[in-house]
């Protein structure tokens, strides 16, 4: 794993770290948008699989590098899972003024799912990640790593081993956490490619959950519409490069825009019970809470709408296709505008657009392997379908990925 670190400094010249890493791997970039003047990239793609479904006339330099790449990776299942516990509009305005018409018609959200005091959020990631395990047909010992992306762990040392623990993987795979909310899982899913090509992982699982209702103001109005809670799940897995399924990735961050999403350490909860110690100032430290989340809905909005687009045109561009070369255009799922506005501007038509914020609400690291699983086991996405899969939140961060199914 000791390349690992290379996919993750874009600022070390891609020819640097092409010298140093193995020749399973290759990193590239391209053009790409700027939010607020600051914008970063992650690349690790293999594009031969992509070539194949390239359109006529759509021509791939970068795929020469790439070539290097001889180990492919593939999704061989998906699962997902939520809470029993459901909150409709309606209910919601009952403890804040607000109404099922204004709700639905800016968000397109019409319910939400919420833990219970009783569930935890690792049982909930469990039973999805059971669920992708029993579709891919892999057994919990056959699993080389779990990642656990979430921004709500219930331990803030990490969950992923507890999960491996609860899945009954007896070989103790390497299991950890990666936290970057809402675009959790699309980090995950570069990661466990990563993992595979250079690092000769078999089976990764991918598992992206959140109970963003424990760090919810459920008096703000303007947040607590918006947030439910889930667990999905994918299973990557090692092919040959001729099988390769996920073709490129385009990922961001920007730290000066987290003033308009955080979700940070409050400063008013004093440990009463310790003092100072007299000598040391500042000294122990206050015990801290999380607060609530906090967000500039409006200019979160802006954002997304204006990077989601710029990063999917440059992961398929990175992939050698284009949007006519896609099956389906699979967003996080936070607000419908949202996703109506990505879609017109890349001229992606509703039908091939997955939603079902509708049934969810915003959750968080979980939508997007939520939303695929209901797909793929709808029928409505097929093996071989081309996905243009983008996730955005706090941070900032942003990203896209271009995957085949099965
Ligand atoms: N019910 C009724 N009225 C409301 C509500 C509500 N729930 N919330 C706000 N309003 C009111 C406001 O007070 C305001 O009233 P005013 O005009 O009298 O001042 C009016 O409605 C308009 O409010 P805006 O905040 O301007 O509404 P907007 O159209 O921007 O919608 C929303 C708000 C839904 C939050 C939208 O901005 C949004 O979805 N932003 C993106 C959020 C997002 O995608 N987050 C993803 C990342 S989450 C993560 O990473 C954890």
């Amino acid at each position: 794993m000791a390349a690992s670190y290379a996919f993750f400094s874009p600022s070390v010249p891609s020819s640097t770290l092409n010298s140093r890493i193995s020749p399973f791997l290759s990193l590239n970039g391209s053009g790409f948008c700027s939010y607020l003047g600051i914008s970063k990239r992650v690349f690790c793609s293999s594009i031969e699989g992509a070539e194949k479904h390239a359109a006529p006339g759509v021509s791939s330099t970068e795929s020469r590098a790439s070539r290097l790449i001889n180990r492919g990776c593939k999704l061989v299942g998906c699962g997902s899972a939520v809470p029993k516990l459901q909150i409709s509009n309606d209910d919601l305005s009952k403890i804040v003024e607000t109404s099922d018409e204004w709700i639905s018609a800016r968000t397109g959200i019409r319910n939400r799912h919420v833990l219970s005091v009783e569930d935890s959020l690792v049982g909930l990631a469990t039973e999805a990640a059971r669920n992708a395990l029993q579709m891919a047909n892999v057994e919990p010992d056959d699993i080389d790593l779990v990642l656990m992306c979430t921004s709500t762990p219930e331990d803030l040392f990490g969950s992923a081993p507890q999960i491996q623990r609860a899945l009954g993987c007896t070989r103790s795979p390497l299991s950890y956490d990666i936290t970057a909310a809402c675009s959790g899982f699309l980090m995950g899913l570069v990661s466990a490619a990563c993992h595979v090509r250079g690092g000769g992982f078999q089976n990764v699982l991918v598992i992206g959950a959140d109970a963003l209702s424990r760090f919810v103001d459920w008096t703000d109005r303007g947040t607590c519409i918006l947030f439910g809670d889930a667990a999905g799940a994918v299973v990557v897995q090692a092919c040959s490069s001729e099988e390769d399924g996920m073709f490129a990735f385009d990922l961001h961050s920007d730290g000066d825009g987290a003033r308009h999403l955080n979700l940070s350490l409050g400063h008013d909860k004093i440990d009463a019970a310790i003092g100072s110690n007299g000598a040391v100032t500042g000294f122990p430290p206050r015990r801290q809470s999380y607060s609530c989340i906090n967000m500039n809905g409006k200019e979160v909005f802006r954002f997304a709408v204006k990077c989601v687009p710029q990063s999917i045109e440059a992961a398929l561009q990175k992939a050698g296709l284009n949007g006519s070369n896609i099956d389906w255009l699979l967003l996080h799922q936070a607000n419908q505008r949202i996703i109506d506005a990505v879609a017109t501007r890349l001229k992606v038509p509703p039908e091939q657009v997955l939603s079902n914020l509708a049934h969810y609400g915003n959750t968080s690291a979980a939508s997007i392997p939520l939303a695929l699983d209901e797909a793929v086991r709808s029928g409505k996405v097929q093996p071989g379908h081309i996905i243009a899969a983008s996730g955005f939140g706090a941070g900032l961060t942003w990203g896209s990925s271009i995957i085949k199914w099965g």
